[in-house]
């Protein structure tokens, strides 16, 4: 009883309290950043952030949590603010920014906003994620989405598979790869990753309408029909053609399978991307990217953004110097070159950027001009945390247990998102 009531209240009043009197014990040209950048292609796309800043005089104290989607790292976030030790900044995802927006912690950046012209040169789903209640509360550098496929060029030559365009296609093709002997499909067997791919899924089985009614209004009807059926059965298809060590495996290792020519494709966001280009592969030529088959015109979306927390004075010049730099041009263009994602700004040229960078570019601009560019389910922008975590439950509960049947799947999907709600 006494945990619940602890629980009930800290987000209403425990963490102003701890925020009020908060310290963090960082020195005065430092900043503390909690993130989950800690693959080889995110270490080395951050590393633009941490220079940029460093030459504005201010130096970054890393605070890593490995754990894809950040996972692990809101674990932690909870537990430091909790204590009275929130980090100085925090990469957060979607929702999470609106939870920690609510509980009045997160410093305005208003001002800066002004002054920098962001609500121009960011696009509208990101402000309205940004943005709580008139104010700034974070800085987006980027814009990912999980509707990716990553291939391996030499298998798809050496079969002579052309991109497939639709899910028809996509099982003809890993049919054909497992008949030669190779692993179709390199996964990594952890909650959000299974629910990366239902992302794409949901899509493919009801199109952009569909996956807007399940998992932007979280309609029951759409959530637990047919269609949605479907999507599961689609999700069996896909389990059944991994290798057997899947479970448990980190993202990146599932990505140098195909970088390795150990499995001919990964179904991934684009922060995958960033693991080819560390790995010195070159777009087109060495590995290919397609949308998954099926979904194109469509994005689902997640981006990342920095917030801060509300540190009193002598922090905010740091944070404001992060949160420029963050919002940079330069920085933006670089490390988004890097990382696999598409700039946060809308006025950043695609010059610089490979293949799939720009394909990326083009695709956002054109799923925004349609209304076709959606919030990712798997990575906190279509729905709150407590919904999201409900969708990872039961994605996970189908993905490892064959005597759940689509049809129960779906009927278990309805019930847990409505009691989540
Ligand atoms: C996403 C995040 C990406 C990448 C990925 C794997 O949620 O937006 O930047 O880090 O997780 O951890």
């Amino acid at each position: 009883m006494r945990i619940f009531i602890f629980h009930l209240l800290t987000p209403i009043l425990g963490l102003s309290l701890l925020l009020g009197g908060a310290k963090n014990l960082i020195a005065a040209g430092e900043v503390e950043v909690l993130h989950w950048w800690t693959s080889g292609g995110e270490a080395t796309a951050l590393r633009v952030i941490k220079d940029n800043l460093q030459k504005k005089g201010v130096s970054w104290v890393d605070m890593p949590i490995a754990g894809g989607a950040g996972v692990n790292a809101m674990t932690v976030l909870r537990a430091r603010v909790s204590s009275g030790k929130p980090p100085t900044a925090v990469q957060l995802l979607g929702f999470d920014i609106t939870s920690w927006a609510e509980e009045d912690v997160l410093a305005d950046l208003n001002d800066l906003a002004k002054q920098e012209n962001w609500n121009k040169v960011i696009p509208q789903p990101l402000q309205d994620f940004a943005i709580y209640k008139g104010k700034w509360v974070s800085v987006p550098i980027n814009v990912h989405s999980t509707n990716w496929v990553w291939a391996n060029k030499a298998i798809f030559d050496k079969l002579n598979l052309a991109v497939p365009t639709n899910w028809n296609e996509f099982k003809l093709a890993v049919e054909k790869i497992k008949k030669a002997g190779i692993i179709p499909i390199a996964h990594g067997g952890q909650p959000w990753q299974d629910a990366t791919i239902f992302d794409s899924l949901v899509m493919v089985a009801g199109g952009a309408d569909f996956y807007k009614k399940a998992f932007l209004d979280l309609d029951a009807k759409a959530l637990g029909s047919k269609t949605m059926e479907k999507a599961f059965s689609y999700l069996r298809f896909i389990r059944a053609n991994l290798d057997p060590n899947f479970s448990g495996r980190d993202w990146n290792l599932a990505s140098s399978m195909v970088i390795e020519g150990k499995a001919a494709m990964q179904i991934m966001g684009d922060w995958a991307k960033g693991e080819f280009v560390k790995a010195d592969q070159v777009a087109g030529k060495d590995f290919i990217c397609f949308r998954f088959p099926g979904t194109q015109g469509n994005v689902t979306f997640n981006a990342d953004q920095f917030a801060m927390f509300k540190l009193g004075k002598s922090q905010k010049v740091n944070q404001d110097k992060l949160a420029l730099v963050i919002a940079d041009k330069d920085t933006q263009a670089r490390f988004n070159q890097i990382k696999g994602s598409v700039p946060a700004r809308i006025d950043i040229s695609d010059a610089g950027f490979d293949a799939c960078g720009k394909k990326g570019i083009k695709d956002l601009r054109e799923s925004a001009a349609n209304g076709t560019m959606m919030g990712s389910m798997a990575h906190g922008y279509a729905a709150p945390p407590a919904v999201k975590n409900a969708v990872f439950d039961v994605v996970t509960k189908f993905f490892n247990d064959e005597k759940v049947t689509p049809a129960k799947a779906a009927k278990m999907l309805a019930v847990a998102v409505a009691i989540a709600q």
